[in-house]
């Protein structure tokens, strides 16, 4: 059944619907687990090895092996920050990056509905994942980028695999509203966040944390939050396994912003229950360079139901953290999946999150996504010949 998370209206699952036909808020998929936590052993280690908690016809499923991601205690950088932590690698999925997650579900309903084509809106990770399921899928697809705003190699991803990519003279908002519109008129089968199939795909991080620290949740799960389905969507998944009586506790949801585009941050310190869209968005993090996320309502309840919290961090510090993951813990990460790594080190000097906090900080893309802003953050390598004579000399200074 899909609900509606502010009325409560009922749909049904096959119903093509993004928000409440009545109050036109967002909706999700409610579901109970009704299953033992032991038929999950012995499984490949991927996202369908939870096939029995995702409301998807299992012989329809379009799937990269996606999910089952590395998590890695990180004791130098913990010890460094005073917090037992761990890194859930989300850029080990096949395209890179979280987003695989949730368009496998996704892809797997639009199998089903038996829809032919597919669009996204997209900061450059969702048309890279979708572009990528949809050819494997035979799909035709169609994504929206925000001119000039898109990480080179989530670009390279969406064309390579055969996406229609138009270039919006806009912002991701105004992209996602473009692409909204069409989907409402049918044309396409819209597989953004709004979509609810695609946070059935997402909880799986939450499923996956929990069940990593031997069926424990964190104290905290922090993670950025742009267009906020991804926050909204592990907290899904953490509450049915705390639900199902799979853990005991449950984390506090920490969600980090850009300085520059943080309208979810300026509503939880508000205590507000929805968002001022931020007009203008702008940070170096392009991929959570947005101003008006559809799934406010449902990342803001996630902070206040978890007695969590939300941050802003500014692109310096991004970019600290961004190298500080790679340099001590060996993880190379993009932009804004280091607001994570940055957010905790902020929250952690302010006394927000205590010195011994189990910490899991949710890293989405992989570094190689945004080369660009990689190579300008180091200093270039010097050129020099292949005389060995001249390169010990340099060695030795
Ligand atoms: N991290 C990365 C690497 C992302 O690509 C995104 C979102 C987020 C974090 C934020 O997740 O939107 O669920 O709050 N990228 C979207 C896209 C918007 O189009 O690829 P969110």
């Amino acid at each position: 059944m899909i609900r509606c998370v502010s009325c409560g209206e009922e749909y049904d699952d096959d119903e093509v619907i993004y928000t409440c036909e009545k109050c036109g808020s967002v909706l999700e998929l409610v579901n109970e687990i009704d299953v033992s936590k032991d038929i999950f052993d012995g499984r490949r280690d991927n996202l369908w090895k939870f096939k029995e908690c995702i409301p998807v016809d299992e012989t329809k499923i379009v799937s990269l092996d996606e999910g089952g991601t590395p998590f890695c205690k990180c004791d130098k950088l913990g010890k460094e920050l005073g917090v037992n932590l761990y890194v859930k690698v989300e850029g080990s999925n096949p395209t890179g990056s979280f987003k695989d997650r949730g368009m496998t579900v996704g892809m797997t309903k639009a199998m089903e509905l038996g829809v032919n084509t597919v669009g996204c809106a997209s900061t450059g990770n969702t048309s890279a994942s979708l572009s990528a399921y949809a050819a494997r899928a035979g799909l035709r697809c169609i994504v929206f980028l925000p001119s000039g705003k898109v990480a080179l190699g989530k670009l390279a991803q969406a064309m390579f695999h055969g996406a229609e990519v138009m270039s919006i003279n806009g912002n991701f908002d105004e992209a996602l509203e473009a692409m909204t519109a069409l989907a409402l008129e049918k044309h396409l089968y819209l597989l953004n966040s709004i979509n609810p199939y695609r946070l059935e795909g997402q909880k799986t991080i939450g499923y996956e944390i929990v069940r990593d620290l031997g069926w424990q949740a964190p104290d905290r799960i922090v993670l950025p939050v742009g267009n906020a389905g991804n926050i909204s969507a592990i907290w899904k998944g953490v509450k049915e396994f705390y639900d199902a009586g799979f853990i005991k506790d449950l984390p506090m949801m920490t969600g980090i912003q850009a300085e520059g585009a943080c309208p979810v941050t300026n509503a939880f310190k508000k205590g507000d229950k929805r968002v001022v869209p931020v007009e203008n968005p702008e940070t170096i993090a392009t991929a959570i360079r947005i101003g008006a996320p559809v799934s406010d309502i449902k990342a803001l309840n996630a902070i206040y139901d978890s007695n969590g919290y939300s941050e802003t961090v500014t692109d310096e510090e991004i970019l600290d953290a961004q190298k500080l993951l790679a340099r001590t813990e060996g993880i190379g990460v993009e932009p804004a999946s280091a607001a994570s790594i940055a957010g905790l080190k902020k929250l952690v000097s302010q006394g927000v999150i205590d010195k011994g906090e189990t910490i899991t900080c949710v890293v989405t893309g992989h570094l190689l996504k945004d080369p660009n802003t990689a190579i300008d953050a180091c200093t270039q390598p010097t050129e020099v010949d292949a005389d060995i004579d001249t390169l010990r000399k340099i060695l030795m200074e």
